[in-house]
């Protein structure tokens, strides 16, 4: 059945890198700016303003919960360290579905990375607004307007911040993506000093007593942390979305994915302690711009909490600019393979990079960040990401069986224990996120569903046996 029907590895790796018009993207990245870009696409909301809501439901235990969130996705990150290797193309874990579980599964993965990518820039951009007010306050006394710095669901009327970050980070994409990478690496290099400095005051203030009770709401608080928790290291896999645009993907892109999953999982912990260890769980948890105010008490000055809130702009504005980069990329192409309309795989020959694609996105994911409140789409993106991310393991497994001979500069160790522990831990975490998130979650796969339907499967060039571009036959014989 077409709809089922699997792309192979071969032809994936021959179409990558050019649209159909022959335009190509060009490869820039080596490793430093793959790792810079992986904590670019990481490390944002989910420590800067997340962590007082974690620490809300799991109390000092959530310092647990990060372990725990960073279990499941270390284990998926050896599957996408696997496949991003064997399949360096833009795709993600979109391409890897379509290699390895067929034409519906892979619409449906591109799909819920609409959540991954799309709603979590949507969702990033909003949590951006708190630290601009921070430092805005911080640099003058003064606030922004209330009713201009959120949405209706906040108490506000638009949050413009939202939209000017989102807008800002389209820019730079759109001018090239070398630009981009440069940014993205210097706001990695800031971001980490600024945390590490973070850790630094909250450890010089370190009390013990801070940490007890230890986990006031139980192993049920520790879950729910989890769930909260697993929305700071969305982005990961992001890695695996600039694989035609890195200079040795095959041998960078699984070293830079484990590297960044192993700095960020050490310094989220070391956050979250040196944060709880110096003011205690109860003043943190659920408190706005909550680092910016344990570096005040702490310091007993304004200035450190302003620093904290420099780096925090800094550093959400990164994921933005790493997260659209991504989304941009999947859409190009889910484009190439003609599930989504061709705008999205058309790239500039003067920027080489794909700007209608860009700027369709930015204004599609710039309205919920003006109208949408934080809390009501985290939920959400959290719950497609795992679905996704369970694909991809799925995915590793389907591979091996389907193509031994793929040539694989990186193997998840263990197999298969490592894959399918990694599928259990990611259905664990969706199952936890609730019963709103799953409603909210099964009306986006039934429109999703839909729109496969009504175009996907009747635009599909491989379901259509349309031929593949010229020359890339004979690309696709060379390629594995
Ligand atoms: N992990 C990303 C963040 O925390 C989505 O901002």
């Amino acid at each position: 059945m077409p709809a089922f029907r699997t792309k192979s590895p071969a032809l994936l790796l021959a179409e990558a890198g050019t649209d159909r018009a022959g335009h190509g993207l060009r490869r820039t990245m080596g490793l430093f700016q793959l790792i810079c870009f992986g904590v670019g696409a990481i490390v944002g909301t989910g420590i800067f303003v997340g962590l007082s809501d974690s620490v809300a439901q799991a109390g000092p235990a959530v310092v647990v919960s990060f372990v725990l969130a960073a279990v499941t996705c270390v284990l998926t990150a050896f599957s996408f360290a696997e496949l991003g290797g064997a399949l360096p193309v833009s795709g993600s874990s979109y391409s890897f579905a379509y290699a390895g579980l067929g034409e519906t599964a892979a619409f449906l993965v591109g799909w819920c990375l609409l959540l991954e990518y799309g709603v979590s820039v949507s969702a990033v951009a909003v949590g951006w607004s708190q630290y601009v007010d921070e430092l805005l306050h911080s640099l003058t006394g003064l606030s922004l307007p209330a009713a201009l710095t959120a949405g209706p669901g906040d108490g506000g009327v638009v949050n413009l911040p939202a939209v000017l970050v989102i807008a800002l980070a389209a820019v730079l994409l759109v001018r090239g993506v070398r630009e981009s990478a440069r940014a993205t690496a210097a706001m990695a290099v800031l971001k980490l000093a600024i945390l590490a400095a973070f850790c630094a005051i909250g450890f010089s203030a370190f009390q013990d007593g801070n940490l007890t009770p230890f986990a006031p709401a139980g192993l049920g608080g520790v879950g729910a942390g989890t769930t909260a928790a697993f929305f700071s290291y969305i982005g990961f896999d992001a890695i695996t979305t600039a694989g035609e645009e890195a200079k040795d993907p095959r041998r960078h892109v699984p070293v830079a994915i484990l590297v960044c999953m192993g700095v960020v999982t050490l310094l989220y912990c070391a956050v979250a302690l040196a944060a709880i260890g110096a003011v205690g769980g109860d003043r943190v948890g659920g408190r706005p711009a909550a680092l910016s105010y344990v570096v005040n008490e702490v310091t007993g000055s304004s200035v450190g909490g302003g620093v904290v809130a420099f780096g925090a702009v800094v550093a959400i504005a990164s994921v933005v600019l790493a997260v659209l980069y991504g989304q941009t990329r999947i859409l190009m192409s889910m484009s190439r393979d003609g599930l989504v309309p061709r705008v999205f795989e058309r790239v500039s020959p003067r920027t080489a990079t794909p700007v209608a694609g860009t700027v369709l996105v930015a204004v599609v994911f710039a309205l919920p960040a003006a109208f949408a409140s934080l809390d009501a789409v985290v939920g959400l993106c959290t719950i497609g990401t795992l679905a996704t991310m369970a694909a991809v393991n799925v995915a590793v497994i389907a591979l091996r069986r389907r193509e031994p001979g793929l040539a694989r500069t990186f193997r998840v160790p263990l197999y298969p224990v490592v894959p399918l522990l990694a599928t259990g831990c990611c259905l664990y975490l969706m199952y936890e996120t609730g019963g709103a998130a799953w409603i909210q979650f099964a009306v986006f796969l039934a429109a999703g569903l839909a729109v496969y339907a009504g175009y996907g499967r009747r635009h599909s060039r491989l379901a259509r046996g349309a031929a593949t571009p010229a020359g890339v036959a004979e690309k696709a014989e060379a390629a594995v």
